[in-house]
């Protein structure tokens, strides 16, 4: 048995993300009034339930959950022994057409490579004005970002000019040669032909960070414009903050190498859910009116410093949150935190069958 078809531990892992699951639920608890009408349900890729843990009890009895993986699905049927289960592909949902008045999803339709042939299922099984909503509490998958990027001849890379540890280390000069990505940006995007010819270059001077930036990308090894193994890489980097760091401080050093030589090394700040956003937003304009598309924040009051959880990333000792729809405007106010609070962004997309 390889740990990813171990139940317990999918049981484990389906329950890290706890600390945030109050703020999280308001949200899906708040988009799901809001937006998706009465009636039969389906959640698609629901792997171990996470998503039915925040429904409220009578949407979710209206839910039958569906994966392609039958290890998740026996993790949810242990936990909820009355949910409506079934093994099925996004592709080929088990409902008869315009039966279902709503499709859910939480972190799936960025793991999918064909969010159309999803999209075309999910117009078939929906009455007209069934809802199909998808959220994101975590990181966003990168593989299909990545797969447009190296279509259209840029690289991603991961976003070192916003680590303080990096900015720290810098003189003034070398900081305004750094480009002006945003905060919530994860990636920079380079074009691969700009990238191959100076990491190619280091590689060939055996230059002594040549080695740090080659572990994320060898020009010279045609598997590194696969967006999926690339995807991967990125996450492992931004998994193992030790790796990562000393994949910045080379990114680092190529960028003012190609920039003090003078050269073309265009970085250009991207966020993986604004372009989750934006693909989505071009997908279901087939067939469908999205009626959100965006961040939805959520904060409640918490001891210490201010913490803020915004796509799989904790920052503590956060000054400021970021553009976001409050979930206070869709659930009615609360009374806004007068100390240290904790907040979270979630990415919803609904999205109505015309
Ligand atoms: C990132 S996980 C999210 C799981 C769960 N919704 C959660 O947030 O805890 C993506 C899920 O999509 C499922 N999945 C991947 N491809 C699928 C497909 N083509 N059809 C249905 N489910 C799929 C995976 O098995 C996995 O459970």
């Amino acid at each position: 048995m390889t740990p990813w078809h171990d139940p317990a531990l999918l049981a484990r892992l389906a329950r890290v993300r706890a600390p945030w699951d109050a703020l999280t639920a308001r949200v899906v608890r708040a988009a799901v009034a809001r937006f998706v009408p009465p009636g039969l349900l389906v959640e698609v890729g629901a792997g171990g339930g996470q998503l039915r843990a925040w429904l409220p009890p009578d949407r979710a009895a209206d839910t039958t959950h569906t994966d392609t993986s039958a290890p998740f699905l026996d993790v949810l049927r242990a936990d909820y022994p009355d949910a409506a289960v079934a093994l099925a592909p996004v592709t080929a949902l088990p409902f008869a057409d315009g039966a279902l008045a709503g499709v859910l999803g939480l972190c799936v339709l960025d793991a999918l490579p064909d969010a159309a042939a999803a999209r075309d299922e999910f117009r078939r099984v929906l009455r007209p004005g069934g809802v199909v909503l998808h959220v994101l509490d975590l990181a966003t998958s990168p593989g299909g970002a990545f797969a447009e990027l190296i279509a259209r001849g840029e690289f991603p890379l991961p976003n070192f000019a916003r680590d303080p540890g990096v900015l720290e280390a810098l003189t003034d000069a070398q900081r305004a040669l750094l480009p002006a990505a945003d905060d919530f940006d994860e990636v920079l995007a380079v074009p691969w032909a700009a990238y191959s010819r100076f990491a190619g270059m280091w590689a060939a001077a055996r230059h002594p960070l040549a080695a740090d930036v080659l572990a994320y990308a060898d020009p010279a090894d045609a598997a590194a414009l696969d967006p999926d193994a690339l995807a991967q890489r990125f996450m492992h980097f931004r998994n193992n903050p030790d790796r990562l760091r000393v994949l910045y401080r080379a990114l680092l050093g190529l960028t003012l190498t190609a920039r003090q030589l003078g050269r073309d090394w265009p970085l250009r700040g991207l966020s993986l859910r604004a372009h989750l956003r934006d693909r989505l937003t071009r997908t279901f304009a087939g067939g469908f009116e999205v009626v959100f598309a965006g961040p939805v924040l959520a904060r409640e009051p918490a001891a210490g410093e201010n913490v803020l959880r915004h796509a799989g990333k904790t920052v503590p000792g956060a000054a400021a949150l970021p553009a976001a729809t409050a979930v206070d405007e869709w659930d009615g106010p609360a009374a806004p935190p007068t100390g240290a609070w904790r907040a979270t962004t979630v990415e919803v997309f609904a999205a109505r069958r015309a």
